[in-house]
Parts: C-alpha cells; sequence; structure tokens
C-alpha cells in the first residue's frame, strides 16, 4: 500500500467537484479540506489541542523554515516534527522552493538547486531536490512536495518552457532520493500562464505515478479570471484518482472555484494572518474588526458560528483587544477563522455528497461580498 491514497466518494453532475478521503500513516481526512499553515513548527497563536477541536485533519509546514532554524537533524533527534510539535495528525511540508525564490536578490538558481542566503543571519545556504527530500523525510512529514520553481507573474514563454522542464527534472530527483515507505511525494504542476506547458507538466508528472499532485505557481499577481482558466484545463488533466492540491490558495470565493474545478487541498496563510491583523472572515465577506463601526457591538462575529470566540465574545470586546495590541485578540480572531473555514470546506462537502454543489455555488456567490 503506498503511504497516501484517494477514495473516490461522491461526484459532482453538473461540476468537477468531487467529495473524497485521503489516507495518510497519521490517519484519514475528508476532502474537499482546508490546511492550516504551521510555517515554524507551530500554526501560530493555536495549540494543537485548539487544531483538533475545529476539526483540522492535516496542517501544513516549510521545509525552508525549518531547515534554517531549527534545522532538520534536531527535528529528527526529536523523532521527527509530529513528535516535536506535538500533532498527531497528517502533516504536508512545502518543499522549500516557494520561500526561496521569494528571496529575490539574496538566491542563485542553476541545474544543481538554489544557492541562497538566510535571510535570518545572512549565511550561504543551499537547496537542491536532494536535499530538500532528505530534509522533509527527516521531518517524517506524511507528504513531501517536490522542489520546484514557482514561475513569476508575468514570465514569457521561453522562461516559463526553461523552468517548466527543469522543474520536472528535478521532480525526478526528488522521487529517486525519496527512501521510506511511509511517506508520499506529491509532483507540482508548473508551466506559468501557459496551457502547453502545464499540459505537458501534467503528462510528464503522471508518468512519474506519483501519489498526488499539486498545482503551483497560481495566485502570484495574475488575475483570478486567468487563474481560473489555467485551473479549468490544468485540474481536469489530472487522474482522478489521485489528490489534487492547488497551493497558496484560501480565500473563500477561490477555494469555491477551486472546488468547482475538482481541486481537493488548500492551503494558505491568509485566515491565521489577516486574523492576526484583526479582520474576522465570515459567509458574508471580511470584517474589518478595527473598525469603529464594531465600538459598541456586542454580538459575536458571526451568530451562527460555533467557535470558542463566537461562543464567548463580542465584537466590540475582540476590537478592544485587537486595538491594544493583545495576544488573545489575535488568538480568538485566529480560531474563527480557521473554524470558519473548515468549516466552510465541509459544507462544501456534504452539498457535493447530497449533488447539490451547484445551489451550494450559487447562494455563496449570493451572499459574499468580495472586498
Ligand atoms: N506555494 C504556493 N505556490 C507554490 C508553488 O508554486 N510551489 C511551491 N513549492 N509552493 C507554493
Ligand atoms: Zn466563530
Amino acid at each position: 500500500m503506498p503511504a497516501i491514497t484517494y477514495e473516490l466518494i461522491k461526484r459532482c453532475s453538473q461540476t468537477g467537484a468531487r467529495a473524497g478521503i485521503i489516507h495518510t500513516p497519521h490517519g484519514s481526512f475528508e476532502t474537499p479540506i482546508f490546511m492550516p499553515v504551521g510555517t515554524q513548527a507551530t500554526v501560530k497563536t493555536l495549540s494543537p489541542e485548539e487544531l483538533k477541536e475545529m476539526g483540522a485533519g492535516i496542517i501544513l509546514s516549510n521545509t525552508y523554515h525549518l531547515f534554517l532554524r531549527p534545522g532538520a537533524d534536531l527535528i529528527r533527534e526529536a523523532g521527527g516534527l509530529h513528535s516535536f510539535m506535538h500533532w498527531d495528525r497528517a502533516i504536508l511540508t512545502d518543499s522549500g522552493g516557494f520561500q526561496v525564490f521569494s528571496l529575490g536578490d539574496l538566491r542563485k538558481i542553476s541545474e544543481d538547486g538554489v544557492a541562497f542566503r538566510s535571510h535570518i543571519d545572512g549565511s550561504k545556504k543551499f537547496l537542491s531536490p536532494e536535499i530538500a527530500t532528505k530534509v522533509q523525510m527527516d521531518l517524517g512529514s506524511d507528504i513531501i512536495m517536490a522542489f520546484d520553481e514557482c514561475i513569476p507573474y508575468p514570465a514569457d514563454h521561453d522562461y516559463a518552457k526553461k523552468s517548466t522542464e527543469r522543474t520536472l527534472r528535478w521532480a525526478r530527483r526528488c522521487k529517486d532520493a525519496l527512501v521510506t515507505d511511509n511517506q508520499g511525494l506529491f509532483g507540482i504542476v508548473q508551466g506559468g500562464i501557459y496551457e502547453d506547458l502545464r499540459r505537458v507538466c501534467v503528462d510528464e508528472l503522471i508518468d512519474m505515478d506519483l501519489p498526488g499532485y499539486a498545482i503551483g505557481g497560481l495566485s502570484v499577481g495574475e488575475p483570478k479570471k486567468l487563474m481560473y482558466e489555467v485551473l479549468d484545463y490544468t485540474a481536469s488533466a489530472l487522474p482522478a484518482n489521485k489528490p489534487r492540491y492547488l497551493m497558496g490558495v484560501g480565500t473563500p470565493d477561490c477555494l469555491v472555484e477551486g472546488v468547482k474545478r475538482g481541486i481537493d487541498m488548500f492551503d494558505c496563510v491568509f485566515p491565521t494572518r489577516v486574523g492576526r491583523n484583526g479582520t474576522a472572515m465570515t459567509w458574508n465577506g471580511r470584517l474589518i474588526i478595527k473598525n469603529a463601526e464594531f465600538e459598541h457591538d456586542f454580538h459575536p462575529i458571526d451568530e451562527n458560528c460555533s467557535c470558542y470566540a463566537c461562543r464567548n465574545y463580542s465584537r466590540a470586546y475582540i476590537r478592544h483587544l485587537v486595538r491594544v495590541n493583545e495576544i488573545f485578540g489575535m488568538r480568538l480572531l485566529t480560531i474563527h477563522n480557521l473554524h470558519f473555514l473548515i468549516d466552510f470546506m465541509r459544507k462544501m462537502r456534504q452539498a457535493i455528497i447530497e449533488d447539490r454543489f451547484g445551489e451550494f455555488y450559487n447562494e455563496f456567490a449570493a451572499k459574499y461580498v468580495l472586498k
């Protein structure tokens, strides 16, 4: 049995949406799913117990950050990331490719890998497909991501083609470097906004017969309409018996559009980051809790939300905490935002299972205000 398997439960009769279950060595979770981000081996401000209470079945962490601090050796010494951070459900780790490429002038790409300077102390570092895979094996994450280049937007066809071909060669090197039966390697589809490149990338990755496939290089500044077009042909070309993961996407409108096109997994810092910044996510759009309109508002963030924050605290109180920069305010908004997104995915899944995803989609679009 491969470490990671996908079980299809139900397909929507009108759209590409699907409900499934992904099985991992650290438990199974229902899809479509949103994965909270725990970059530094913690989902900022929350304990694992709190994450479990809101129903999180898998979290994401980052090779780049953990490689720099505290280092893969220390985490291996601790018995792996699960034991180090006291999280016994599934973990997916991103490969570091994306973070390294965001460093701008601090990095240099070659066929072998990427030389860069640590954003912490400026020291020289190097990541390659082999090193990124080895680090993720040491971390013990259930799902290991291939080391890729996230092509910036805009990029011309010539650059995108060369980069995509290198990402494919790197993916094969990651597969060769993986020597474990209880972790699964996901390939990442790149290709920029070019259909021919995306299709070649999908075909080559399918030939590698990996347990799952991610779509990378989106939500990097391109218009949403263009992202949905790329998703249309990319997601539908991926095999139906494997999980499909759209990287770095997590606003409700994009989640609905992704699920509609058959995406099963998503991650994004959005809910946690804006929460720490004083924004609450709701079915009607974002609430900027800091705003004066909530000064005397003693209602919960959302009357219909069953999260710890909404069961016990008012908008006025949370606004006060945010304004005076109290950690508890950040915690309450993080709890609410993640609870909201996990519940949002669960409701989409239920709609798919009852074959009324089309209605869900229309109701969402009628209520949700894009800001
Ligand atoms: N996170 C968001 N987009 C990407 C991507 O293209 N590659 C990787 N590795 N991580 C991402
Ligand atoms: Zn709530």
